[in-house]
């Protein structure tokens, strides 16, 4: 190892860990010019901040974007995918099928709702829900699927839907990480009966911080969303005589056995998610070229495995998860994250828990699995630092450390 490289710890120059030769960049998202400027004119505009103009514009580019027939903007995620279980009319006693390797907030808002999530078990290659564990695993309670296309890989959706719909079971999309994926050049989010995007800080376009999207196939539903996203509020029936009787706004009820929830999205965040929306593509295309270039430095390395991208499909490298095989020279993923990250200074981490080890499953009465590729699968997995736009020496010294520390591990 070049002794000088030792003494460098910020190579994106976006701030990072001292003491690591590459890290997470701390600063996840530089804003353009263009885009502070959008957020910088609502200010100035100081319209009405919420549910106005840039809300119904960011909406629309939206769902041009991905080809959907709806799409609802909202505070994050979690909130979209409240708003599905809240349309699939989750009752207590229903089960929920949900892959057990994705992020909590997959199978909270179900879980809330009274479900028994059911976990299961991920594919082997595609690290995403197993469509044969989910046919497995259907009984005549279930009333939902959450199909994860996490990391960016698109959940095998050509198998799963039909399995689905045989069942009369409702299909939700968890895009979270998934903005620009594609199967057959049809955007994920499309497939099923509902979709969740997040704008979170953590993702490829972000709405200062927080933000999501909530997409719905159905037109009959999607006359509902508005009310069920703010609290009822609505406009009246009829013409009135005098505007003002018997009020401004009607509350009303568009669900029978729900209340609605208050899940609004502001002005300048909705401004911001149009203008970003442009460079989404873009951008994803530069991770999809970094992800090629580390398979391809790394393919004399056997012990390294990537995610296999179902055929047709377009993955867009959310973060970037590799498995290790260490069993013929007896080593761990805990053995080369050591080496990595005390001699290499490459700061590796290790994402997302099988959910079913989670305190907060287990304590809700979730914590049984029937889970074994993920159990194999999840204890040799680990994280590459991983941004858009990561520069030529950082990448370098990733791809080089990564393929010495195996070599070393193997004894060769
Ligand atoms: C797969 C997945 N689902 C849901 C969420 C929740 O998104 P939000 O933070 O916007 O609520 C995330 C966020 O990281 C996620 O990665």
């Amino acid at each position: 190892m070049d002794s000088k490289e030792n003494i460098i710890v910020d190579m994106s120059g976006r701030g990072a860990v001292p003491g690591f030769r590459v890290t997470c960049p701390a600063i996840q998202h530089k804003y353009t010019e263009a885009e502070i400027q959008a957020v910088v004119d609502v200010m100035r505009e100081a319209c009405g901040q919420t549910q106005g103009k840039y809300m119904k514009e960011f909406e629309t580019r939206f769902a041009e974007f991905v080809g959907a027939k709806h799409a609802f903007a909202v505070n994050n995620c979690t909130s979209a995918l409240k708003l599905a279980a809240i349309f699939c009319h989750i009752q207590p006693g229903d089960e929920v099928i949900v892959p057990a390797y994705t992020f909590c907030a997959s199978a909270i808002p179900f879980g809330d709702l009274g479900a028994k999530i059911v976990w299961a078990d991920i594919h082997p290659k595609t690290w995403t829900i197993d469509p044969d564990d989910f046919e497995r695993k259907i009984t005549p309670r279930t009333k939902a699927v959450v199909c994860v296309h996490l990391l960016g890989i698109p959940a095998d959706m050509k198998r799963i839907v039909p399995i689905a719909r045989a069942h009369g079971i409702r299909i939700v999309e968890d895009c979270a990480q998934a903005l620009d994926c594609r199967i057959d050049g049809q955007h994920v989010g499309t497939f099923g009966d509902y979709a969740c995007f997040s704008f979170h800080s953590a993702k490829t376009m972000t709405t200062l911080g927080e933000g999501g999207m909530f997409v719905c196939a159905s037109d009959e539903d999607a006359e509902s969303v508005p009310g069920m996203r703010h609290v009822g509020a609505c406009g009246f029936a009829s013409e009135r005589e005098r505007y003002w009787v018997p009020a401004m706004s009607n509350v009303d009820s568009f669900l029978d056995d729900r209340w609605p929830q208050n899940f609004c999205i502001g002005e300048a965040q909705c401004a911001l998610g149009t203008e970003e929306l442009k460079s989404v593509v873009k951008n994803n295309d530069i991770l999809i070229a970094q992800d090629r270039q580390i398979r391809r430095r790394l393919q004399n390395t056997p012990e390294i495995s990537f995610p296999e991208c179902p055929k047709g499909g377009r993955y867009v490298v959310h973060q970037y998860v590799m498995h290790y095989d260490g069993s013929a020279c007896g080593k761990t993923r805990d053995d080369l994250l050591d080496l990595l990250t005390t001699k290499y200074g490459i700061r590796c981490i290790v994402q997302y828990y099988p959910l079913y080890r989670y305190p907060l499953f287990q304590k809700k009465g979730c914590g049984e699995a029937d889970c074994p590729v993920l159990d194999a699968w999840w204890d040799n997995s680990f994280s590459f630092p991983w941004w858009c736009g990561i520069d030529e020496k950082s990448m370098d010294i990733m791809c080089r450390s990564l393929i010495d520390a195996v070599a070393e591990l193997r004894g060769k």
